[in-house]
């Protein structure tokens, strides 16, 4: 398919808003045919440094052998998929290796296709332990747990989206202890059936503390809450750790759930692992036990590549990967804040998962004036607080052929966790370089080149 080809089937048949979107970047430019390691390339063989990876799908990098490797051997073996009522042993082997890296108390685990899926699962069988006793799930002020129709009602950022209000919820300050009791002693434990947190907020690249963990556990365990940990993003050592809450002892989850590189960036895959008491009190008889299941609960391709994507994270020590990319992004970017001391940056993260804020990125509005048409002025309106980060990324693609991304105001270095200390240094002299232009600059530049794509918007 030709590149307008692609955008018209986006505009007709997909999502004309998220085209729109993509539009404002010159990576939309291009077609990408091939990936492998840190990197993707263009139909025309350019080669870009991906430092997104994959948005946490791609610890492995792109297309790791092993993995390659693992899922046409199945394929060439005719192996049986999938079949509900023939009893898997990819499935088997796959779930006793997550409860042999977990620790001891996590035994049961569930493999949906994404992290939602997990999330709703988790709250499912929560919620289910109580025989319906109890309503009410408890969240923090910074929370995404997905986009369906549950997890979606529970994560700030969707607040503005008219959720059905049939699942009860209500919401605490992340890491705030006294905001968590006071809200619990509102709503009274004898209604709250669980609490679900992200000890590492991915979308905010915030933490909670130790006190504020511990005290969470001793809380629901005193209050027969059951407690939810989304590691969505942050499982499988993108943090440094395999999964964040194991940074710390005596703090583990009633449940877990993971997704993303759990499928080596090949399978969608997703998890939640419980403790067997409540495996046992949900779904333990044989009425129950059918509902703990989907069509695709284990898709053998699915498993075997799990399985192999766990085996090279352990092995390979990914964990030590990720904190030695962590220290080596951090040290990088000391040096170019000291340099450029009068953009007021910052960074915040832990391992791979790293955003670096531009504190003083305000845009002069006669110079906004004096670049536009009227018309054109007021388009960019609705960009003004990412107009110099978007013009930064599209300085790195064109002109370094780095591949970045960002979340509002920021700049998101999450790359996999097999990247190298020179592309790291790369990557900082590339936006040391882009810097040097200045602000003013860098969004004339994006503004020459992209007006046409902002006009669309
Ligand atoms: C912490 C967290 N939970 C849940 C999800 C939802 O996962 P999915 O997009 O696979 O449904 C995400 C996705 O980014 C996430 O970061």
């Amino acid at each position: 398919m030709k590149l307008n080809q692609i955008k018209k089937a986006y505009k007709n048949y997909i999502n004309f808003g998220q085209e729109k979107y993509v539009s404002l970047f010159s990576f939309s430019k291009d077609i990408f045919t091939k990936s492998a390691g840190m990197y993707i390339f263009t139909d025309k063989k350019k080669k870009y440094l991906d430092l997104t990876g994959g948005m946490g799908v791609l610890n492995h990098g792109h297309n790791h052998p092993e993995i390659l490797f693992t899922r046409l051997k199945f394929q060439k073996a005719k192996n049986l998929e999938v079949h509900k009522n023939i009893l898997s042993p990819h499935l088997a082997k796959l779930s006793e290796k997550i409860y042999k890296i977990l620790p001891n108390e996590l035994k049961i685990s569930f493999f949906p296709n994404s992290g939602a899926e997990a999330n709703e699962g988790a709250i499912k069988a929560a919620y289910k332990f109580f025989e319906g006793k109890k309503d009410i799930i408890l969240h923090s002020d910074r929370s995404f747990h997905g986009k369906l129709i549950a997890t979606g009602a529970i994560s700030s950022p969707m607040k503005n989206v008219n959720y059905p209000k049939f699942l009860k919820n209500k919401t605490f300050k992340f890491n705030d202890i006294k905001s968590l009791k006071k809200t619990i002693n509102k709503y009274k434990s004898k209604n709250i059936f669980a609490i679900i947190i992200e000890p590492f907020s991915a979308s905010t690249f915030s933490s909670c503390s130790y006190s504020f963990l511990k005290e969470l556990r001793k809380i629901c365990n005193k209050q027969k809450i059951i407690l939810i940990y989304d590691e969505v993003y942050t499982g499988w050592c993108k943090t440094g750790y395999l999964f964040y809450f194991m940074k710390y002892s005596g703090i583990c989850p009633d449940i877990l759930t993971a997704s993303k590189s759990l499928g080596g960036g090949k399978a969608s895959i997703g998890m939640y692992t419980m403790k067997s008491k409540i495996f046992n009190k949900s779904y333990g008889n044989i009425g129950d036990s059918l509902l703990h299941s989907t069509t695709f609960n284990g898709f053998g391709e699915e498993a075997v590549t799990a399985l192999k994507a766990i085996e090279i994270m352990m092995r390979d020590k990914y964990d030590k990967k990720s904190k030695n990319a962590g220290r080596e992004i951090n040290k990088n970017f000391e040096d170019l804040k000291k340099k450029f001391y009068n953009y007021n940056m910052s960074i915040k993260g832990c391992g791979c998962i790293q955003n670096i804020t531009i504190g003083n990125n305000e845009i002069k509005d006669s110079f906004l004036r004096s670049l536009l048409s009227k018309k054109d002025y007021k388009k960019i309106g609705i960009l003004r607080a990412r107009l110099f980060e978007i013009s930064i990324l599209d300085y790195l693609y064109t002109k370094f052929s780095i591949f970045a991304f960002h979340s509002p105001g920021k700049l998101v270095i999450s790359p996999s966790l097999i990247i190298k200390k020179q592309e790291i240094k790369y990557f900082f002299k590339a936006l040391s370089e882009t810097l040097e232009l200045g602000r003013e600059k860098l969004i004339k530049i994006y503004l020459t080149k992209n007006i046409k794509s902002i006009r669309r918007l």
